[in-house]
């Protein structure tokens, strides 16, 4: 697939690899012969913000179409084969903007097995007027005369709208149709496929010597361990440095999950007091994560500075970070933000990572294949420095801490049993230095305040808060009250994001 900058390239690339057939997206300018080295069975160029007309618009290159394989365009992308192959393209007077009626009078192979009428999801303001000669125009909505169009003889389909949005419908069929009926993929492909390859992948490189893997409790880091040691066994080292801030259990968990259970050597360095004493006195956000990011990397020198012989380091990089980072091929490198406080920078080891082909909900699929637990493949997002930032406004003290924590496990809890878990982004209590009076038993109270924060979100990039049910919401508030003596009042975040972010610092 190229992308064209469309907001919804990924997705169609997930949409893809759900009718079981692997996809990969490059950028548009990747060239015909990055495209035919891959020897796909077709392609499909995505939508994009540009108008086809304009100074600069990325444009379609001709090579594209001699390749001998079916090239679907989707909305820029149709646009771009429409003008290319002599059909008429104009701005029209008004866009068109989500939900479209489309009319099909003629399906053709694109559109077999679907109604003659349906809706479908519409994003754009150039419309096909005229299909390319020899071209058959397949359906219209109100404001495009040509919604769809294909020639089997050129090899080439086109679709205005969106087929990989909820909003169509029938877009996954119509996906199926290019994919099945019209370039032959058979359903083949799926991500626990990917196991045993990435197996051989990871034997190759690192041949027999030794890696090193930080887990952290995440998905990511936690199916990357798993398929490395599924592939050289003891010669993986994991370690897992528990420095005080995360969750309820979560240490206890990781532990039982990798060491007891699949036997992965694991060194759990205990480092509580450590990162304690460094965030004393510390109570700016961006002062806390650099004194954890900074610690966390001093401690996981010592830790890998112990084990001979190690040359690979682990990482679970996803495909969405690669393609974010600007392409599928340049050297990785190694985030700050999203690993836990980032990892030595000098520390001179060649990158191992087996989740580079996959999207996130893929890696739970692969974890749950490989029989992780259900809590850490299902596990929402965590942010490296943990609970530390979310000691808000203070100084996060063991005392401050540890309330939060007994917090967060009820909130953690009644989210789980009410089967809301899976639905959030992220669910989370924040705990701001502020106390507020109560009266408990005829007695005054002098409590501190927990804020209650749970969103949806799809990316993290933009978040709403989410619905919870009131009487879910009485629970949670009474049982922290009741069971976490520090606790005197709990209050709702009801902000989105924008304008809000979804941690507090
Ligand atoms: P915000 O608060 O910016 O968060 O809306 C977006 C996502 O990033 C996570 N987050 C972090 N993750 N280190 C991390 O590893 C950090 O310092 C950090 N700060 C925010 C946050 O939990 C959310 O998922």
């Amino acid at each position: 697939m190229l992308d064209y900058g469309g907001q919804y390239s990924q997705l169609i690339a997930r949409r893809v690899r759900e009718c079981g057939v692997f996809s990969e997206l490059l950028p548009h300018h990747a060239g015909p012969s990055e495209v035919a080295r891959r020897r796909p069975r077709g392609v499909i160029l995505s939508g994009g913000p540009a108008s086809v007309y304009a100074d600069g618009a990325p444009p379609l290159d001709r090579e594209l179409l001699e390749l001998g394989v079916p090239v679907l365009g989707i909305c820029y992308g149709m646009q771009l084969l429409a003008r290319e192959l002599g059909g008429r393209v104009e701005a029209a007077e008004v866009g068109e903007f989500g939900r479209s009626h489309l009319r099909v009078p003629e399906p053709g192979r694109l559109l077999a097995g679907t109604p003659r009428e349906q809706t479908c999801w519409m994003s754009h303001r150039d419309t096909v007027f005229a299909p390319p000669p020899g071209f058959t125009s397949l359906a219209s909505s109100t404001a495009s005369p040509v919604a769809a169009f294909e020639s089997v003889a050129h090899g080439v389909y086109g679709i205005q709208f969106h087929p990989e949005v909820v909003h169509t419908p029938y877009g996954q069929q119509m996906l199926t149709n290019f994919l099945e009926g019209v370039c032959g993929c058979s359903r083949s492909w799926s991500p626990s496929s990917v196991i045993d390859e990435q197996i051989e992948r990871i034997r190759a490189q690192v041949g027999d010597g030794r890696a090193i893997c930080g887990l952290s409790g995440g998905v990511d880091s936690s199916v990357a361990a798993l398929l490395v040691h599924r592939a050289i066994g003891e010669r993986l080292t994991c370690v897992f440095v528990d420095h005080g801030l995360m969750r309820k259990n979560e240490g206890a968990q990781v532990i039982a999950a990798f060491r007891d259970h699949f036997h992965v050597p694991l060194v759990a360095v205990d480092a509580v007091d450590r990162f304690l004493a460094r965030l004393q006195g510390a109570t700016d956000p961006e002062e806390k994560r650099k004194r954890i990011g900074a610690e966390f990397i001093r401690v996981f020198e010592q830790e890998a500075a112990r084990l001979e012989g190690v040359e690979f380091l682990v990482q679970g990089t996803l495909y969405s970070d690669v393609i974010e980072s600007g392409g599928g091929t340049g050297a990785a490198t190694i985030k700050s933000h999203h690993n836990v406080g980032g990892l030595p920078e000098e520390i001179e080891l060649e990158l191992v990572e087996p989740l580079r082909a996959l999207f996130k909900d893929e890696v739970r699929a692969v974890g749950a294949e490989l029989g992780l637990p259900e809590q850490l493949v299902w596990r929402q997002p965590f942010p490296g420095p943990g609970l530390a930032i979310r000691v808000v406004g203070g100084e996060a003290t063991r005392e401050r801490l540890e309330t939060l924590r007994e917090a967060d496990a009820i909130l953690q809890d009644e989210i789980r049993k009410a089967g809301l878990y899976r639905e959030l982004w992220q669910s989370f209590c924040v705990l701001p230095d502020i106390r507020t009076v109560g009266v408990q038993g005829d007695a005054r109270t002098y409590g501190n305040v927990v804020v209650i924060r749970a969103v949806t979100s799809d990316d993290a990039m933009t978040a709403d808060w989410a619905r919870l049910p009131y009487d879910l919401l009485e629970q949670i508030a009474s049982r922290m009250i009741s069971e976490v003596r520090a606790v005197g009042r709990v209050v709702l975040d009801i902000t989105s994001k924008p304008p809000g972010t979804i941690e507090w610092e």
